[in-house]
């Protein structure tokens, strides 16, 4: 196998290329996961990288710098293999926006005022180690402040070399067309998953129609969709699973159902349910990116080989079928 093998996409119109499966680094920053482990984080960041994956998505929030700045140390050395994305508007430094939860003891709030991103933007290269980003995204859209004015300092970023791409997450139908009317998105980012797919009636056929990309987060829907949430696996009280309706035994129960579909389809690949889930993702019209998140090697290569795999058309439309059949009225 060569990286040739592994399905990559362009991020909008930019003209970047990247991986069709993405690692995600939210739960290597700790929070809300339930903590870290800083060497196995680095580990899994490089084994998905050697196991050819291109696209590493990151986030100041996740753990307040924490996560960027195992990225950081795990592809010193190897910038150029990787397309790096990272994101602005969950802020600490100053207390404009608005208010959005606690982290460490710290209020964080929604803001992108031109200034706080340009401040969040010098402190994520210097996290990263680098001195661009590939893909820049704002990360909760922020009421106060004009998208426009937003776009306008993520433009100046881009012409100073900083950034090289724009996108926006957890965006409403009207943000997402404001976003459009500056002409300067390349994707948005938001969760879409076999338990989750209300997008595809939503920023789907609006995304096909503009070029814009979408990078579906949560695809494994935060693991349950890995094929190893049994009825026995219990969740340490920090992390957001413990005590999660989608984690409820009901749920599992379907979602093994489901698993019932896909196994003889995986076998037939000689691949696992949880790479034959996330290649049904990037199967899926519009969905352009499918990030997901790994916490160790084995799963960071695992999933960097559904990059790999090619389903049929039937593939995907019996585990479309199955998922219509079993993932009915789950909790959420
Ligand atoms: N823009 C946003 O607001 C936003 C929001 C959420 C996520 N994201 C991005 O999207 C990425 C992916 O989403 P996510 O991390 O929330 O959820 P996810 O990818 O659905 O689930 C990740 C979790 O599933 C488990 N897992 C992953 N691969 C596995 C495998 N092969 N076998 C067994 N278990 C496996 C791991 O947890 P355990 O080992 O602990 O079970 C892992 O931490 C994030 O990391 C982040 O970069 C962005």
């Amino acid at each position: 196998m060569t990286d040739k093998d592994i399905l990559t996409r362009p991020i909008g119109r930019s003209g970047i290329e990247a991986s069709a499966v993405g690692l995600g680094t939210w739960a290597i920053g700790g929070w809300m996961w339930g903590g870290t482990d800083e060497k196995q984080s680095i580990d899994a960041i490089r084994a998905s990288v050697e196991a050819g994956i291109s696209l590493i998505d990151t986030a100041p929030a996740y753990g307040m710098g924490l996560a960027e700045t195992i990225v950081g140390k795990a592809i010193a050395g190897q910038r150029d293999k990787v397309i790096l994305v990272s994101k602005c508007g969950l802020v600490w430094h100053v207390a404009e926006g608005t208010y959005f939860f606690h982290q460490d003891g710290k209020p964080v709030h929604r803001y992108l005022g031109p200034s706080s991103i340009r401040h969040e933007v010098e402190e994520s290269l210097r996290r990263l180690g680098t001195d661009y980003i590939d893909h820049y995204v704002t990360h909760w859209q922020d009421a106060t402040t004009p998208i426009a004015d937003t776009v306008g300092e993520l433009l100046r970023l881009k012409d100073e070399g900083k950034i090289r791409s724009i996108g926006a997450s957890n965006v409403s139908e009207a943000d997402l067309a404001a976003y459009l009317a500056t002409g300067a998105l390349d994707a948005i980012q938001e969760e879409y998953s076999m338990v989750k797919r209300d997008i595809e009636t939503s920023f789907v056929p609006t995304c096909i129609a503009n070029d814009v990309s979408i990078l579906s987060y949560s695809s494994l829907a935060l693991g349950l969709l890995s094929g190893k949430i049994g009825p026995d696996r219990v969740f340490a009280a920090d992390d957001q699973r413990h005590g999660n309706a989608r984690f409820s035994m009901g749920n599992r129960e379907k979602v093994a159902r489901l698993m019932e579909v896909i196994r003889p389809i995986a076998h037939h690949h000689n691949a696992s349910v949880a790479q034959v889930v996330i290649a049904w993702t990037v199967s899926q019209p519009g969905i352009t990116f499918s990030l997901c998140g790994a916490r160790d090697p084995g799963q960071a290569i695992e999933n960097a080989g559904a990059a790999r795999l090619h389903l049929t058309e039937q593939d995907v439309s019996t585990i479309t079928a199955g998922i219509r059949e079993h993932l009915v009225d789950l909790d959420r």
